[in-house]
């Protein structure tokens, strides 16, 4: 039992959580922003180092606790953005120094898959689809495995692309469903699904194609491009369900917050045979976050997985590309 604060910094967004016995108490964040075109790295850990303070004391006013309260200091060790991922270490490890306490590294994916628990999700096969990652992961055998994933693109960079190309701003992923909500004509599209895997970087051509031509709707063309490629993630999850033999679907990352991508997940999670429960988490917790980042630091914490004290920070390091199926999942078993 403990107060546990985390630290996000992965990428555009700097978010500092807090959680206290297993129940989150503070989640606050800020997100770097472009008028158009992607994230400048540097350009985003300015921003998390301008914004670090105030995040902090936000976060602990929410709590309601003091910062001398605070057990452990748990970050984002990686995958992410170097500049990024330095900042909120670097934040850490200031942190962890000064109130004289312990610091955990927890994997960013990994901690959007085991905030489920936090909604009661306890052994599912998580359909993981944020900006940069789209993968099925499930535990087996004291890892998170990728039972399958993107060839190229990331689901959320894929629909944020194509709302560039519609000139609808970023982030695309809220913009293309407002547009889709309001159409039913379904233009077929390229469908790949290879085995677990699927790919859109085929789709996103075509898309560009049918943009430039001005022939059609955007409407039409984000209702179709949501149909296909949600499709394309559904099916995947179910042979992943299928292969499994798990009886829940966790759905998690940016694009989770799409109803209709939730919606399709419940349709087919209710249609199978045996009977498969879906979750989904709230939308503060589905983007990037620090309370997903505390949340598992605790759970780490408690069973002393990857955990340095303050006296041992030259141990500790950002992890830039560290995949999900690298962590030792230590916490499970012990
Ligand atoms: P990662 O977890 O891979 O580091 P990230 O930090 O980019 O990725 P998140 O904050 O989890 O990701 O998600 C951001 C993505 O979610 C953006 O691409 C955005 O367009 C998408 N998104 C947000 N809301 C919606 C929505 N309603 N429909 C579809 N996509 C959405
Ligand atoms: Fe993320």
């Amino acid at each position: 039992m403990a107060i546990v604060l985390g630290i996000e910094s992965t990428a555009h967004t700097f978010g500092i959580g807090i959680v206290k016995n297993g129940k989150v108490v503070a989640n606050k964040r800020k997100s770097y922003t472009t008028e158009s075109g992607g994230i400048i790295p540097i350009e985003a850990a300015k921003h998390h180092e301008e914004n670090k303070n105030e995040i902090y004391f936000e976060a602990l006013n929410e709590a309601g606790i003091k910062e001398n309260e605070i057990d452990v200091v748990a970050f984002s060790q990686g995958p992410g953005l170097a500049p990024c991922l330095l900042e909120g270490m670097r934040f850490a490890k200031e942190l962890s120094k000064k109130l004289k306490k312990k610091i955990v590294g927890v994997n960013h994916c990994i901690a959007h898959l085991e905030i489920g628990r936090s909604v009661k999700a306890k052994n599912s096969v998580m359909l993981y689809v944020s900006g940069a990652n789209t993968q099925i992961i499930a535990y087996a055998s004291g890892k998170y495995r990728i039972f399958g994933e993107t060839l190229d693109l990331g689901v959320g960079n894929f629909i944020d692309t194509v709302a560039r190309f519609m000139g609808i701003g970023f982030p695309g992923g809220p913009k293309i469903q407002g547009l889709a909500s309001r159409s039913k004509n379904y233009i077929e599209l390229p469908y790949k699904v290879k085995g677990m895997d699927i790919a859109v970087s085929g789709i996103q051509t075509k898309l560009r194609q049918m943009i430039e031509s001005k022939k059609y709707k955007k409407e039409d063309l984000a209702y179709s491009l949501q149909e296909t490629v949600f499709a394309m993630l559904v099916e995947t999850a179910e042979r992943a369900l299928a292969h499994t033999g798990k009886k829940e679907l966790l759905l998690g990352g940016g694009v989770a917050c799409n109803s209709r991508l939730q919606e399709m997940c419940k349709i087919m999670c209710n249609e199978r045979i045996e009977k498969t429960k879906f979750f989904v988490p709230d939308k503060s917790l589905l983007v990037d976050n620090g309370a997903m980042i505390a949340y598992l630091g605790e759970i780490m914490f408690e069973k002393n997985c990857n955990v340095f004290s303050y006296q041992q920070l030259d141990k500790v390091d950002i992890k830039p590309r560290e995949r999900t199926d690298d962590v030792l999942v230590g916490w499970k078993n012990k």
